[in-house]
């Protein structure tokens, strides 16, 4: 497989209930101008050949399965997720500093090393619900807390919110990586996401990579949708 120099900054989310639309998709869009993300919907019906097939067109895949669970079995997963050839994997930074090591510490023995990225607090989970859950604080400061702790254990970056991304930011080293879904370019419409940034201003927060799925799946010309957000962020 020939190597793909890609330098763009674009995640696009597949989530699809069938294999035939995110392939006729992918088929549409260049994996010299973004990368793919599949994640648990997708994985769950396709699984590892559907990853494969993404990962044989030339397309940087970050398979977003999230793990958590005792050291030895995520680090067993991960090893497997790389062996898939893919881009990027995650984990739940929550696992604690022995689970993020041991998976770390099992990708370093491979060759092919994926970047190792952890989910701080769910986007999705407010004050009440991270009380209920027995964290202490704010949603932001778990965020810092758990973003220093992926750090300190080896992580390469984390995912966040792109309105948490400057904070992070300014506690993490520049090349801790931050991956931000929530972005919406200015005249997309929300969809479920409440709290979004634009594409430009996301990475003016700090951010690496954007996360980015129903603005360019959902669009009438998906590759259109994507050459726009390059432009808008000063790429194309
Ligand atoms: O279509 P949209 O741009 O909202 O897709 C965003 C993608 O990022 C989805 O795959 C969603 O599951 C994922 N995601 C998110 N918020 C998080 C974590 C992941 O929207 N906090």
């Amino acid at each position: 497989m020939a190597i793909i120099e890609n330098s763009s900054r674009i995640i696009v989310a597949l989530d699809f209930p069938s294999a035939e639309p995110a392939l006729d998709l992918v088929s549409a869009l260049d994996p010299t101008l973004c990368r793919l993300k599949v994640g648990k919907e997708m994985f769950t019906r396709f699984g590892p050949s559907f990853v494969e097939k993404l990962v044989g067109k030339g397309f940087d895949v970050f398979l977003d399965l999230k793990f958590h669970d005792i050291p030895n079995t995520v680090a067993a997963a991960c090893a497997a997720a790389a062996d898939l050839g893919v881009w990027m994997i995650n984990l739940h930074a929550s696992g604690g500093r022995r689970m993020m090591e041991a998976a770390r510490d099992r990708l370093d023995s491979l060759s092919h090393r994926p970047h190792l990225i952890a989910v701080t607090i769910l986007t999705s989970l407010g004050q009440e619900d991270i009380a209920e859950a027995g964290f202490a604080g704010t949603p932001a400061e778990n965020v810092i807390r758990l973003a220093k702790l992926a750090e300190s254990s080896g992580m390469d970056g984390i995912v966040c919110s792109p309105l948490e991304a400057r904070d992070v930011r300014s506690v993490v080293n520049s090349d801790f990586l931050l991956v931000t879904p929530g972005v919406r370019p200015n005249q997309a419409a929300l969809g479920d996401q409440l709290r979004v940034m634009t594409p430009s201003d996301a990475l003016k927060n700090g951010a690496d990579y954007l996360v980015i799925g129903r603005p360019i799946t959902a669009a009438p010309d998906p590759l259109q949708s994507l050459q726009d957000i390059l432009t808008e962020i000063g790429i194309k």
